[in-house]
């Protein structure tokens, strides 16, 4: 697709430049500090795995389990999974779990049973598909986590995602230089929120964030005012955007009847929004909003200035990563080498990592020069 093309070579110039600033992120540690001391480097998931190295038929069968369709990058990979894989000239069994646990065991427990190659998972809850996953293992079907990575098994083989915690601090930063450009001079008082806790992403966005965030709150040029400043005291159920709301009100209406809200820590775009219409319906300035995924609305709204910023993480390049892997497993290559790795406390998992890339109002025309789709929403 054209309109793509633009925001795709932005986003893997930027991935080449940030590895050559790093000294090449092949050798980078993982990003969780949390992860155990490095394993033996045998032991990390980018091995080819028992399906792969054999290869399989150009025909076969690939599972495609995705979380839900809440958000726009979800419905995207639900599209592009459907049409890239049928062109490649696989069988694609392409399924949501509508965010329900036990609906994706069901899920994944057929495409077992339906002869599946590969796996590709956006998991609902990181931590519980172990077992259902060490029996596509002992079948041996490859698994690739898909934009979230999958915890606590060694049923993974490898996980294709943009940096999450690169993401929360593009979305820290973001909000800091919102702050200067739009409320002058500080302190500011922010709030901050976070993302599904289920969803191992979302305290990796968090804690990207707070790595910007928590030295300007300690020199006191960020206040929150709430005191909520914990992962778990600020992230969002499921994601909920309505959730969301209901606490954006409540801190309004408990912390803010005298005070003016400058900024706010929002992890993606169906969050921001549901901050920006509370804060306008409690008759506050729009405050500074970050998010993330581009979503139409959202790029609607940055134009207008109404949100402050988001994170692109196009969901083409997320697709066409993992559809290359599944190519070379079909290839009986194996799985390619990982661009890094990180531990999910079962075993060191590959990562294929891409680059996230921050848009204001500022640099969206440039960002979506080819993407005709969103550069229409840009008047
Ligand atoms: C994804 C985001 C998305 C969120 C909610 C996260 O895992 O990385 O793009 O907004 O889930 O669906």
């Amino acid at each position: 697709m054209k309109k793509k093309k633009c925001l795709s070579q932005i986003l893997v110039a930027s991935l080449i430049m940030s590895m050559a600033l790093t000294g090449c992120g092949g050798a980078r540690q993982a990003e969780s500090s949390a992860a155990p001391a490095a394993e033996s480097a045998a032991s990390v998931a980018s091995a080819p795995a028992a399906s792969g190295a054999a290869g399989f038929a150009a025909d076969s069968t690939i599972g495609v389990a995705l979380p839900w369709l809440g958000t726009q990058n979800w419905k995207e990979a639900d599209e592009m999974f459907r049409t890239q894989l049928a062109a490649a000239g696989f069988k694609a069994i392409v399924q949501h779990a509508d965010n329900k646990v036990p609906q994706q065991q069901q899920q994944i427990e057929s495409m077992i049973q339906n002869g599946a190659k590969v796996i590709v998972v956006g998991p609902v809850d990181g931590s519980q598909l172990g077992s259902v996953l060490e029996e596509a293992k002992a079948a041996n079907i490859t698994v690739i986590g898909y934009d979230r990575l999958i915890e606590n098994t060694t049923g993974i083989d490898g996980v294709v995602q943009f940096g999450s915690v690169k993401t929360g601090e593009l979305q820290g930063q973001a909000l800091l230089d919102g702050l200067a450009a739009k409320k002058g001079k500080g302190p500011y008082n922010i709030e901050l929120f976070g993302g599904g806790p289920a969803d191992p992403n979302a305290p990796n966005f968090f804690k990207g964030a707070m790595t910007v965030l928590q030295p300007k709150i300690d020199d006191g040029t960020l206040v929150v005012v709430s005191g909520q400043k914990d992962f778990t005291q600020c992230a969002t159920l499921d994601w909920d955007n309505s959730k969301a709301q209901a606490r954006m009100d409540s801190l309004l209406s408990g912390f803010y009847s005298k005070k003016e809200i400058d900024g706010v820590l929002s992890p993606n775009d169906g969050i921001a929004r549901a901050i920006i219409t509370a804060s306008e319906q409690a008759g506050q300035k729009i405050p500074v909003v970050s998010g993330l995924d581009a979503e139409n609305e959202s790029v609607e709204w940055i134009w207008s200035g109404k949100q402050y910023s988001t994170v692109a993480k196009p969901t083409d390049l997320l697709v066409g990563k993992t559809i290359e892997i599944i190519k070379s497993l079909q290839a009986g290559s194996g799985m390619p080498a990982p661009t890094t790795k990180v531990n999910n406390g079962k075993t060191d998992v590959g990562v294929y990592e891409l680059a996230p890339l921050v848009v204001t109002k500022e640099n969206a025309k440039e960002v979506f020069a080819k993407d005709a789709g969103r550069l229409a929403l840009l008047k």
